[in-house]
């Protein structure tokens, strides 16, 4: 039989956490840019570092560590990646989606996406959250593109809602109850590396865009695919080019996610405790 390469890989990866974990997540989260410590909230059972996985892609950004955490937050079984790869470093599409997939194969059907990005809206701060409530992943290749994996999900897969809008409500009631401003909006994903020109910030804010960033578009494309339901939340760590009177930088990213990362973690927390 003929077997779509992107689906063997797939299945191959799935067979090698099989072997080495019985562990079986409801919860899946991906941490970005300085949340990767969120570990530290839960009580893990084991962990898998993705070079142990054949075929899995290997993060090389500073900053990103490479490995699967199996555990629990309160009862719920999670799967936490800490590291995530990213297109610009130049996988393929399917290889940044492959670990999102792999989570759905292991039995989550939640899916947690969290970045740090680029605050576009009027009246946006470094520090603020911002709860996705729909993106605009054109400006990167779709991971879907090739021989549909009828296995995973449709040729046409509906994306009218993206993410889930019952989680939304838990997100925000959560907010609320310990006391986080949380923005709302939409996110862009654009491929990066470079940050954006205060011109193609202005085109994306005529677009609709309210925070803008190098990942989870194309992760939350993949999830949509295998019916996950989303929650998408950014640490809005810097505003963009254009808005910000400073020069971009990797470090601000990073500081500001350090400082906030508590704040994060325990919106993270009681958001999948609820
Ligand atoms: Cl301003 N742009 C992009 N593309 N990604 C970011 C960001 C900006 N800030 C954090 N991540």
């Amino acid at each position: 039989m003929l077997m779509n390469p992107v689906y063997d890989k797939l299945m191959k990866c799935y067979a090698c956490f099989q072997e080495k974990t019985k562990f079986r997540p409801r919860v899946a989260l991906v941490l970005g840019s300085g949340l990767g410590d969120y570990a530290k909230d839960i009580r893990v059972v084991e962990t898998l570092d993705y070079h142990e996985i054949e075929g899995f892609p290997v993060s090389t950004v500073p900053g990103h560590k490479g490995r699967f955490i199996f555990g629990y937050v309160g009862d719920d079984p999670v799967v936490c990646m800490q590291g995530r790869v990213h297109y610009y470093e130049g996988y393929a599409m399917e290889d940044v989606v492959l670990p999102i997939r792999l989570m759905k194969l292991m039995g989550a059907e939640v899916l947690f996406l969290t970045n740090a990005a680029g605050g576009i809206r009027q009246g946006m701060q470094a520090g603020d959250f911002m709860l996705l409530t729909g993106q605009i992943a054109s400006f990167v290749p779709s991971p879907l593109i090739g021989t549909n994996i009828d296995e995973l999900g449709p040729r046409f897969p509906d994306m009218s809602q993206v993410y889930d809008r019952a989680l939304q409500k838990i997100v925000r009631k959560t907010a609320m109850q310990l006391d986080i401003p949380l923005q709302e909006g939409c996110y862009v994903q654009l491929t990066g590396p470079q940050y954006e020109t205060p011109q193609e910030i202005a085109m994306l804010r005529t677009l609709g865009a309210d925070a803008v960033g190098m990942s989870t578009a194309c992760e939350a494309v993949a999830a949509k695919h295998m019916g996950m339901r989303i929650v998408g939340i950014s640490c809005i760590s810097n505003l963009a080019c254009g808005i910000s009177p400073v020069p971009l930088s990797h470090k601000e990213v990073q500081e500001t996610a350090d400082r906030v990362a508590p704040q994060f973690k325990k919106l993270v927390t009681e958001t999948i405790l609820e």
